[in-house]
């Protein structure tokens, strides 16, 4: 889609445009805003809630591919979100305002997404972000220890660092931001944690104080599986669905614990029944 009215062109059609426009969606609110108070002071008024969003230059482009892929610019949210995290390190007013921007949204209607899921930090996050399983499987077999390990060792004394919060300067090398994760989907692994989303399998409290102390010393110990790691930033830029590597989609993900049924199956020859081509449902009782 395509939108163009007083200087602004953005949307499928313009993907490589210079990165200067203004949106009509503020145009008209602009306006119907200096019908009530005049023209002086709506420029006030904007100028005090305006970002400034030269930051994000170097991905307009990126940004209009991601537009492109949808037959509606809303469709492309999730991944812009994870775009501007990708610049930021999180999710910032700043970053609100240009998906709102580029996606012809409010910016609460951007709002509303960005603090619904998790995956997006409303505040700069560390260099790595470590995610500890605390759900019920990962909880049972050591997952509350080591997230309390970890909070305590590298918290200050008495003070334990807290869930989302973070150890260095956020996005400088070494830091590292830690929260309590529910269930990441390797409960036959358990207990696990996640770096910028690569799994760390059959964790203990030591094992995962040696980690994060690698990751302070600007190491990046190599997962159980999956892609190599790199950092959130780089991480996010994936999650929006640009690959820049070819490593960044290498190495198998699934583990030979995950497998062993199939494994196990294809030993014995055990095969699932075929589906027959038509199935008669069975009579619902009538409520
Ligand atoms: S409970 Fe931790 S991965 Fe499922």
């Amino acid at each position: 889609m395509t939108t163009s009215g007083p200087g602004q062109t953005y949307g499928g059609s313009s993907v490589g445009g210079g990165p200067t426009y203004q949106s009509t969606v503020d145009d008209s609110r602009e306006a119907a805003v200096a019908s009530v108070l005049g023209p002086e002071q709506t420029a006030k008024l904007v100028s005090e809630v305006r970002e400034d969003l030269s930051v994000f230059d170097g991905i307009v482009d990126k940004a209009r591919a991601l537009i492109a892929r949808y037959p509606q610019s809303r469709s492309a949210l999730l991944p812009m979100l994870h775009l501007v995290q990708s610049v930021q390190g999180y999710v910032s007013q700043a970053g609100i305002q240009f998906c709102a921007r580029e996606l012809e949204l409010a910016p609460a209607e951007v709002s509303a997404v960005a603090t619904f899921y998790t995956m997006y930090k409303r505040k700069p996050c560390g260099e790595h972000l470590v995610s500890i399983c605390t759900n019920t499987l990962c909880a049972a077999l050591g997952g509350d220890d080591i997230y309390k390990t970890v909070r305590e060792h590298l918290g200050e004394p008495g003070k334990p660092l807290g869930h989302e919060e973070t150890v260095g300067t956020p996005g400088e090398p070494g830091s590292i931001t830690v929260e309590h994760a529910e269930c990441l989907a390797a409960c036959d692994l358990g207990p696990v944690l996640q770096v910028n989303y690569e799994f760390y399998d059959n964790q203990t409290p030591e094992k995962a104080v040696e980690l994060v102390d690698a990751l302070r010393r600007g190491e990046k110990p190599a997962p159980s599986r999956g892609a190599p790691l790199t950092d959130f930033k780089d991480v996010s830029l994936q999650l929006a669905g640009f690959f820049e590597r070819e490593s960044d989609v290498d190495g198998p993900s699934a583990a030979a614990e995950t497998l062993a049924g199939a494994q196990l199956a294809s030993d014995r020859g055990w095969t699932a029944p075929a589906m027959p081509a038509k199935v008669e449902f069975p009579d619902l009782e009538k409520k």
